[in-house]
């Protein structure tokens, strides 16, 4: 296995360290794979925004990028809100061919399912996201979803029903441990990360910090309602906070990566 930690990433927490090996890199965010996990990755600016610009790419860093390709490495399905695959213009998902030989040790499919959470289905079939998947992507919906788009995704996806009115995040993690995928990693965005807060779904929270002010103007990586725009409808559920406990702790020059999870009840 040989993952590029570049540059120097060293552990500050729970054990302060040399830089990290590629190896002890991909030990830390390996799950326990008989444990179900879902695991949410987010950047966010010091001042608590998740993107400059309207992206998430003017955060972050290379030490980030190698942390975000290790958790899809290791994902069983990447799931995602379709604000964010639109936002960020996903493709179809690979991970990179380093990752192969371990994912085939384990027995798990060279490449993670992808999986995304729509409720107008507004998603372009003929995009890579879908006409070059190496899997054949989910996407889950409400009951309530425009038929036209349902029938013309179903060709290049498994549309599943998981809610009436908007999609329930409990009825997808269902269906995706029914269908094998347990190790899930959630990469937003901020409606779909509050609807699962709400829910009370979230193990893990992989969180990296960057050394940027951006001023105010973009979204917290949580937004409280979930998805408000068409059929994705707003819960209007009260927010309770969830507590979690730091698991650990990376630095690369100035980008923190923190990883906390579920606190003991
Ligand atoms: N900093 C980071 O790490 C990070 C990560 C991810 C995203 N982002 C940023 O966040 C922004 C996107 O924010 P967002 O809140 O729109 O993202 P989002 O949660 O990915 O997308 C919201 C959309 O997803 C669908 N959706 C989510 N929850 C749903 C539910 N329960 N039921 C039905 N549909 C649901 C709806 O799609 P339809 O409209 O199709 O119905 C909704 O409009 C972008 O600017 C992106 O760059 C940043």
């Amino acid at each position: 296995m040989t993952v590029p930690p570049t540059p120097d990433i060293v552990e500050l927490f729970p054990t302060p360290s040399a830089p990290l090996a590629p190896e002890e890199l991909l030990s830390l965010y390996s799950p326990d794979r008989a444990t179900p996990r879902l695991r949410v990755n987010f950047v966010q600016s010091v001042d608590g925004s998740a993107t400059v610009d309207g992206l998430s790419g003017g955060l972050g860093g290379p030490a980030d990028k190698v942390v975000f390709n290790i958790l899809r490495g290791v994902a069983d399905v990447v799931l995602v809100g379709a604000g964010t695959a639109r936002a960020e213009g996903y493709g179809a998902l690979t991970v990179d061919e380093r990752f192969h030989g371990w994912r085939e040790a384990l027995r798990m499919p060279v490449h993670p399912a992808m999986a995304l959470v729509s409720g107008r289905l507004d998603l372009d079939p003929a995009s890579d996201l879908f006409a070059k998947a190496p899997r054949r992507p989910l996407v889950f919906t409400s009951k309530a979803a425009p038929p036209d788009a349902r029938r013309r995704l179903a060709p290049v996806a498994d549309v599943v029903d998981a809610g009436d009115e908007r999609v329930d995040p409990a009825l997808v993690v269902r269906e995706l441990h029914e269908r094998g995928l347990t190790q899930i990693l959630c990469e937003g965005g901020p409606s779909f990360f509050g609807d699962l807060i709400a829910a009370d779904l979230v193990d893990e929270l992989c969180l990296t910090l960057s050394p940027v002010l951006e001023g105010g103007a973009g979204p917290r990586i949580a937004r409280a309602g979930g998805a408000t725009s068409g059929a994705g409808g707003s819960t209007g559920a009260p927010v309770v906070p969830r507590h979690l406990a730091l698991a650990g702790l990376l630095q690369s020059d100035s980008l923190l990566l923190s990883r906390w999870t579920r606190a003991a009840a």
